[in-house]
């Protein structure tokens, strides 16, 4: 994630919690996928948050929703017996911290196991992981299981529907956004996750397509249609991704040679290499920051207001107090939040240069 983003967001949520307890000022959206079992959805997450800690395999892994909270912590001094500065805790486990992000993994597993047995079964109840680190923007991802139609092993007959059910509880709140993910390799006309993207995001206003799988296209075919919106146009558009394939898990491949892999895939190749900067995990990184960004400049006014209201309330109990040097120190609130207010404003006003720069 964006490092100004993050730190914007950290001195807003900052100066807040100086006003005293409130509600979380900036209610960032929650980023959920949808799509085809083994469309890549899994894989998209983890690449976008950068770490290997989520289940990713053929056939159903994802069995139960993952809601995963992002919380940014700043880094303590280093020393030997400090502790680890990234860690994830489950809501279920409760103060045992995770260092080891292949352990989380693990624990993702058996828990899902512990739920709905080994046998493909699936589970609406959630699984609650909260990861903390000076690197992420304090956000929820939700991971979802794909989108099946023929039920196996203890599945239900009903598996297409309940599944389905369980993916609009999480696309429809109207903060979520939706990357709505189709591997490259199948025909986008019959992309369940868009289809059910568009039943509940009809403008398009929170829903990016996400390509993956581009490697495995068969030779001489490519996505540049899909991308320039000619075969079903999407407003936030569509972006070409490359995951880490079934072999690539099994020798454990790290996500930095794999994402190395994916930025040279684009630059080469014949189709790509023109917009090879609007290709990849990196710019659907930026695009997700870019969007976010946008919520947060459409929420400013209301939050200056609610600044601005709880302020006045201050200042009249301490009028009533009758303490008039008490005033001072909320002035300088105001002022610290004025000031982080315009610096916003010219953090926003270049991404928004930047965003209608990037127009594919
Ligand atoms: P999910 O079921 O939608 O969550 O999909 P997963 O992330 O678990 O991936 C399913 C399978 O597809 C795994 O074996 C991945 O290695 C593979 N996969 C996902 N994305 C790509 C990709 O972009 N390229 C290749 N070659 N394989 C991918
Ligand atoms: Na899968
Ligand atoms: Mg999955």
């Amino acid at each position: 994630m964006d490092q100004q983003l993050i730190s914007t967001v950290n001195r807003l949520q900052d100066a807040f919690a100086t006003l005293g307890p409130t509600t979380n000022p900036i209610d960032l959206p929650q980023i959920t996928v949808v799509g085809s079992q083994s469309s890549g959805k899994s894989s998209v997450l983890e690449n976008i948050v950068g770490r290997d800690f989520l289940p990713r395999g053929t056939g159903i892994v994802t069995r139960r929703p993952l809601v995963l909270q992002l919380i940014n912590r700043p880094a303590t001094e280093k020393s030997d017996d400090a502790p680890a500065d990234e860690w994830g805790e489950f809501l279920h486990l409760p103060g045992q911290k995770f260092t080891d992000f292949n352990k989380i993994r693990d624990e993702i597993v058996r828990e899902t196991e512990q739920k709905t047995g080994k046998n493909a079964g699936i589970s609406n109840n959630p699984i609650n992981l909260r990861i903390f680190s000076p690197k992420v923007l304090t956000l929820t991802l939700v991971d979802l299981p794909g989108l099946t139609k023929v039920p196996v092993g203890d599945q239900p007959k009903d598996i297409e529907r309940m599944i389905k059910e369980m993916v609009l509880k999480y696309i429809t709140k109207p903060n979520a956004i939706i990357l709505a993910v189709t591997a490259a390799n199948t025909d986008l006309a019959n992309s369940d996750g868009l289809k059910l993207a568009r039943e509940v995001d009809p403008e398009g206003t929170r829903t990016i397509g996400v390509l993956t799988k581009v490697d495995l296209m068969d030779q001489g075919t490519d996505v540049v249609d899909i991308l320039a919106g000619r075969v079903i146009p999407l407003r936030l558009g569509y972006v070409p991704v490359i995951n880490r394939g079934q072999r690539d898990i099994e020798q454990g491949k790290a996500i930095t040679s794999a994402l190395e892999h994916e930025r040279e895939f684009f630059e080469n190749h014949s189709s790509y290499r023109a917009k090879a900067q609007y290709c990849g995990t990196p710019f659907l990184a930026r695009k997700l920051n870019m969007i976010l960004m946008h919520h947060i400049k459409a929420t400013l006014p209301d939050i200056k207001q609610r600044i601005q209201s709880t302020l006045g309330k201050y200042q009249l109990e301490l009028a009533q107090l009758g303490d008039n040097t008490l005033g001072s120190p909320s002035s300088i609130v105001l002022n610290v939040i004025t000031e982080f207010c315009n610096e916003y404003r010219t953090i926003l006003d270049g991404n928004s240069q930047e965003l209608s720069s990037m127009e594919l």
